[in-house]
């Protein structure tokens, strides 16, 4: 059941971060965007700034990129490479890429200081299939666990990232992750749909914290008719000549930012073409309708509807976890 009181405002904005999103995998890029000993990913997870590195062993390491002498940030957010180390952009503490506090750069004698007790504050990370994963909690279960409905998917191609698209949407992250949940709208909101896919054979499957959409593609699509999203803010979108995966941000109470990272056969330029142009036709779709559901939540009038059985389980599955986390009872 939708709490309409939930969508608004930056108090449970701050419980959905700090109970749903930093305490969930969170996707934060491909590993192939850091490749090197040095190179680093930088992003917002859960409004808290965290940082992946590539380690000199070839690994990968996560930091809360929040320096432990005054807060300062090690990296700016974004790409790049800290080299060795990564030194403080305030006062140029040095730390290794383990996390270990090298040098307090020309700190002073100060009695009782040890350097070992100021670590950078660590972060999880963890891969699959060469996307890599976040959790800011130390103790929840591993990827692999969340993922297991995934296991016999079918691989994802090894396409390059051929291209980054974001777009703001103005309403509450879980305004547009209902969406996505669900293909009932998809008549409606996207009546072109139906020349890709066979809307009316849609299904919908929740797995654990993995839910799989299907529909028969038709000849011609972009599409390979595979959707799956996963708890809380991600979908991997899969088309017949690569994948895009779409993270789902919460900017603010009523501003939700979509990150499209595209993987995709560089040789394929007519279809990639296509690709892009029915992929922003449905966000853009997507965004007027979210957007419009958003103006009516806040107004108060709406104080929660009914869901279908046929096509909105999923979103009813979703609601049901983040009113949990909002601290109401799970159902007998
Ligand atoms: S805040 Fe990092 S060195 Fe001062
Ligand atoms: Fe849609």
């Amino acid at each position: 059941m939708l709490r309409v009181d939930l969508y608004c405002g930056e108090e449970p904005l701050k419980v959905d971060r700090t109970q749903v999103l930093r305490r969930s995998w969170q996707f934060i890029g491909h590993e192939a965007m850091a490749p090197s000993p040095g190179d680093y990913l930088a992003e917002e997870i859960g409004g808290a700034p965290v940082v992946v590195v590539r380690n000199a062993e070839g690994g990968l390491a996560a930091f809360h990129n929040v320096c432990r002498h005054r807060a300062g940030a090690l990296v700016a957010d974004g790409q790049g490479s800290c080299g060795e180390a990564f030194v403080c952009r305030y006062h140029g503490w040095r730390y290794a890429l383990d996390g270990r506090l090298k040098s307090a750069t020309d700190f002073g004698a100060a009695p009782g200081f040890d350097p070992r007790r100021y670590g950078l504050f660590p972060v999880r990370v963890e891969t699959w299939r060469g996307l890599v994963f976040v959790n800011l909690d130390l103790d929840v279960a591993s990827l692999a666990q969340m993922l297991e409905p995934l296991a016999g998917a079918a691989p994802l191609p090894a396409f390059p990232l051929v291209e980054r698209r974001s777009h703001t949407l103005a309403c509450n992250w879980k305004t547009y992750v209902e969406n996505y949940l669900e293909g009932y709208h998809l008549p409606m909101v996207h009546p072109e749909f139906d020349a890709d896919v066979v809307v009316a054979d849609y299904r919908v499957e929740i797995q654990g914290e993995v839910i799989f959409h299907s529909a028969p593609p038709r000849d011609a699509s972009v599409y390979a008719g595979t959707w799956a999203w996963l708890w809380p803010n991600l979908a991997i979108n899969t088309y017949r000549h690569g994948y895009m995966v779409e993270r789902m941000t919460a900017m603010g109470p009523e501003e939700t930012r979509l990150d499209y990272f595209y993987f995709f056969d560089p040789a394929r330029t007519a279809e990639l073409a296509a690709m892009f142009a029915v992929s922003d036709r449905v966000t853009a779709q997507d965004k007027r309708v979210c957007e419009e559901v958003q103006r009516n939540l806040r107004t108060g009038i709406y104080r929660g509807g009914v869901l279908s059985p046929k096509h909105e389980h999923g979103v009813a599955w979703f609601q049901t976890r983040i009113a949990q986390a909002h601290g109401e009872p799970a159902p007998a």
